[in-house]
Formats: structure tokens, sequence, C-alpha cells
């Protein structure tokens, strides 16, 4: 083979190599998408970007209601955990650092008997129904301005749910 031949073959290799990344390149521009701008998604209240964004508010916009018939009481006492340093969930359970929550659901907000409560709670008025709780414990912070519980919130609404059908079974 002389060197003539060996250049055309040389040749006829990097001319497939440059239709090959032609194509690959001609690809990228036909079927290339922009991301999608985060700022699209951020709605008042949520801080996260993009797909947790979305996450968010899909997670956001499913009431509370409808998440509550397929929810899980075993798991919700699971999630209660994260409350027992603070709370008694028990039929005649103590006060501790926050109020017995013993037939909390549809009990009057502030209240539980013999419990001091912050004039926050106090004066937020109104009843434990599904909603408020729902409410209070993703932020209570947020919930009610002011509150003693020093508690971040369960941020996901599953968790919310499951732990509302837990404290609804306690009566
Ligand atoms: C660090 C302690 C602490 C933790 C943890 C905590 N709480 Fe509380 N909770 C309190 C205190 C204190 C209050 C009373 C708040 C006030 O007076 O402002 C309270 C109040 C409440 C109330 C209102 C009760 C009433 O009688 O009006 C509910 C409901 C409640 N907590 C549920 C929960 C649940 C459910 C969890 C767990 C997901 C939880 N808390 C975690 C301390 C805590």
């Amino acid at each position: 083979m002389d060197s003539f031949e060996l250049n055309k073959i040389f040749g006829a290799l990097c001319f497939t190599l440059l239709v090959y990344l032609g194509v690959q390149n001609l690809g990228d521009i036909l079927f290339h998408t922009e991301p999608a701008d985060p700022q699209a998604y951020v709605v008042e209240g949520v801080v996260e970007e993009g797909a947790v964004a979305v996450a968010a508010v899909v997670e956001e916009v499913v009431p509370i209601a409808e998440l509550l018939q397929t929810a899980s009481i075993e798991k919700g006492m699971k999630t209660a955990k994260k409350c027992i340093s603070c709370h008694s969930f028990e039929a005649g359970g103590a006060n501790k650092i926050g109020p017995a929550l013993w037939g909390i659901v549809d009990r009057e907000v502030g209240a539980g008997a013999g419990f001091k409560y912050s004039e926050a709670l106090a004066g937020l008025g109104g009843q434990w129904d599904y909603e408020a709780l729902n409410g209070f414990l993703e932020n209570p912070k947020k919930y009610a301005v002011g509150t003693n519980m020093a508690f971040a919130g369960l941020r996901k609404a599953n968790d919310r749910a499951n732990i509302i059908a837990y404290l609804d079974s306690l009566k």
C-alpha cells in the first residue's frame, strides 16, 4: 500500500468523523430545549427553585381533605415521634412543654385544661379542624405569629395528612 492510498484512507476516516460530529451537533441544534426558567415556578412562600418548587406547588394545591382520604394513622403515629418530647397523646395524658393532645381535633384553639398558652395561641380563636391543623403544623410560627411552639413544621403535605389522621383517631 503506498502512502497515497494511506492518505486516502486517513482522509476518509476524517471525513466520517466530521460527518458523525456534524450529525450529533445537528441533533443538538434541532432538539435543543432551553432549561425551564426557575422564576416561572416561584410562587409566594416557596423559595426552592426548578423541579423542587414544581413539586412543592403540586403538593400545595392538593386539599388536605383529599389527602386525608388516603392518609395512614400508622405513619402518622411514627411522625408523631417528632412531637412527643413536648406533647402527650394518650387519654388523660399530662401537659408537657406543650398541651396534651388527646382529642385535639375540633377542640377549641388554646383550650387545653391547665396549660398556659402564649397570647398568640390564646388569641387565635376557632377550632382545630383539619384545615387549621394543616396550616399550623406546616409552619407554626407563620400560622400563629408569636407562638411558643418551637417546632419548624412538617413541610410535606402527606406527613401532615398522616399526623392529622392519627390525631383524629385520639378520641
Ligand atoms: C419543642 C416543643 C414542641 C414540639 C416538638 C411540638 N410542639 Fe406542639 N406545642 C408546643 C407548645 C409550647 C404549644 C403551645 C404553644 C403556644 O401556647 O403558643 C404547642 C401547641 C400545639 C397545638 C395547639 C394545642 C391547643 O390546645 O391549642 C397543637 C395542635 C400542637 N402543638 C401539635 C403539635 C404536633 C402535632 C407536633 C409534632 C408534629 C408538635 N406540636 C410538636 C410545643 C411543641
